[in-house]
């Protein structure tokens, strides 16, 4: 199955880049924060960013000590938006999908994904190109949008509401069906794959990884405060995040 290349359609790129502009979004009130608090001691290590888009994570992960960062992404716009602000000597972008990294000649000792696996069918192969272009010891370290979200196959999961308007509970359907799923998102037919969870922790085993950490963030204090409809993030989880060791 081909890889879909959404964010160099014009309208998508648009809403995307209006929706990451913004301060408060999912990204900056929950995933960020939890991902962050995972990350390893980057101090003189090599780095892989598989679908970087604008890049501002390569960018912190050379100011937090990182000597070298590669940041893939299959997207031209993002790529081109990275090389304006997220520039520096020891970044690289290469254009490229993830689905091809084995082409890539060299190791790495931290391989970090923030919201781009769920674009990827095959999510065992992934794990195995990634485990070989560890270091030993290396770190993989990704964000997805959680087995509850990308369940549902028409992209209709939704919340339930009280008599007062209140959210209490999220239906959702199709769990044990993995595979392709559209969804509209600023377009029609945006693409993305749906993976339970024990298929998801059950090919990063089987390609050789230990799981260190697993993480469905909950809001913090501080984000909901800014956000209070963070606290739908106690009915059901928006984002799974994994960390695993070579
Ligand atoms: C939600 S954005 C996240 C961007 C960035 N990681 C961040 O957190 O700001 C998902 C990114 O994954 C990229 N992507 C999707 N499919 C890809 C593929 N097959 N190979 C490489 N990048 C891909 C998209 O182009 C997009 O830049």
């Amino acid at each position: 199955m081909s890889n879909q290349n959404i964010y160099d359609n014009e309208t998508f790129f648009e809403g995307y880049s209006q929706l990451r502009s913004r301060e408060i979004n999912s990204n900056n009130m929950l995933e960020q924060p939890a991902i962050k608090e995972m990350i390893p001691t980057l101090t003189g290590k090599s780095v892989l960013d598989l679908g970087c888009g604008c890049g501002a994570n390569c960018m912190d992960f050379v100011k937090n000590g990182a000597c070298s960062v590669i940041g893939v992404d299959i997207s031209e716009k993002m790529l081109s938006v990275a090389k304006q602000e997220s520039r520096h000597e020891n970044i690289e972008y290469i254009n490229m999908s993830m689905t091809d990294i084995s082409k890539l000649n060299i190791k790495f000792d931290f391989v970090y994904s923030s919201l781009a696996f769920h674009y990827i069918e095959d999510f065992e192969k992934l794990c195995k190109d990634i485990y070989a272009l560890l270091n030993e010891n290396g770190c993989l370290l990704f964000s997805q949008e959680h087995p509850l979200i990308t369940a549902t196959i028409d992209g209709n999961g939704h919340y339930n509401k009280d008599e007062n308007g209140r959210k209490i509970s999220y239906t959702f359907s199709n769990y044990n069906e993995p595979g392709e799923r559209y969804v509209h998102w600023y377009v029609d037919g945006v693409k993305k794959y749906h993976r339970t969870f024990s298929d998801t922790i059950n090919a990063l085993v089987k390609s050789g990884f230990r799981i260190e950490e697993v993480c469905e963030p909950q809001p913090k204090d501080w984000a909901m405060e800014k956000w209070p409809a963070l606290y739908d993030e106690f009915i059901k989880p928006s984002f799974l995040i994994v960390k695993a060791r070579k």
